[in-house]
């Protein structure tokens, strides 16, 4: 093996694929970044599409097929929920980690939580729910704040998987706060559940983006937490 494939194989178990490339697809590449990942982003509109968006999140980004995207170890869901099924849709699953980073606003679930439903979708995956309590624009932004963490929570039914989760947001500088499997934790990450409003709802910045926001669909801003939980370590 030459150094070149020897570099080659160890981007392949290192790297983080990412399908969907609009703002916390492009806030997810940034977090890979700063744990010193590789980066491979993805559309429905293909590579060429992603032209400005890959100079733009800079050097360790390329733009992929949804395919290539999902052939890294750890792939990260950034669609939007009505597009998921087709965003996977026709996959190869052979055991990544899947980082189901989307939330289903709304949506009729069917009493089982809305990771259950995606986990469903990529037969072979091992589905971990994370990142999706963090307005995008906190997740890109550097974790370290205020003397101490912003506050990842994850849940999932395999151990290893999330443990590569952990990793990957730990490296970029997050806390990582795993709530449970994908039933438990995974409804605990969900639409008004204490991880969401604890973390994610951003303090309206006027009268007509409140009016818009899903918060104030559940009525649950008035009780936001402005940018996100802090963790401070002890010294
Ligand atoms: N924005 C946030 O602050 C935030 C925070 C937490 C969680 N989330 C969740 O993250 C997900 C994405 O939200 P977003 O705000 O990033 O949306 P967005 O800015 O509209 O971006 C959506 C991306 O998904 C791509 N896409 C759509 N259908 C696709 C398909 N079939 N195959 C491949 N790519 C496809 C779009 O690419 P095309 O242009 O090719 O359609 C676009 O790049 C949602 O589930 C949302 O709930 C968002």
């Amino acid at each position: 093996m030459t150094t070149n494939d020897l570099e080659s194989a160890q981007d392949a178990s290192t790297m983080i694929g990412i399908i969907g490339a609009g703002n916390l697809g492009q806030a997810l590449a940034r977090t890979a970044l700063r744990a010193a990942r590789k980066v491979v982003i993805s559309n429905s509109r293909g590579p060429e599409s992603l032209a400005p968006v890959v100079a733009a999140l800079g050097a360790g980004v390329s733009a992929g097929t949804v395919r290539e995207a999902a052939a890294a170890s750890i792939v990260a869901i950034a669609v939007p929920w009505s597009s998921v099924p087709t965003a996977v849709s026709g996959l190869q699953w052979h055991g990544q980690t899947v980082i189901d980073a989307t939330n289903a606003w709304d949506a009729e679930l069917g009493g089982r939580t809305s990771s259950e439903l995606v986990a469903d979708l990529v037969p072979g995956a091992r589905l971990v729910k994370a990142a999706n309590t963090l307005w995008a624009e906190v997740l890109g932004a550097d974790p370290h704040e205020a003397g101490g963490r912003r506050v990842i929570f994850l849940s999932g039914d395999d151990a290893a998987a999330k443990a590569s989760v952990v990793e990957l947001f730990d490296a970029a500088g997050f806390f990582v706060i795993d709530v449970g499997d994908l039933v438990t934790g995974g409804r605990m990450q969900q639409q008004g559940a204490p991880c969401q409003v604890k973390t994610s709802w951003g303090l309206p910045q006027s009268d007509s983006e409140a009016q818009r926001g899903p918060a104030r669909r559940t009525g649950l801003w008035e009780k936001a937490n402005c940018r996100g939980t802090i963790v401070r370590r002890e010294q």
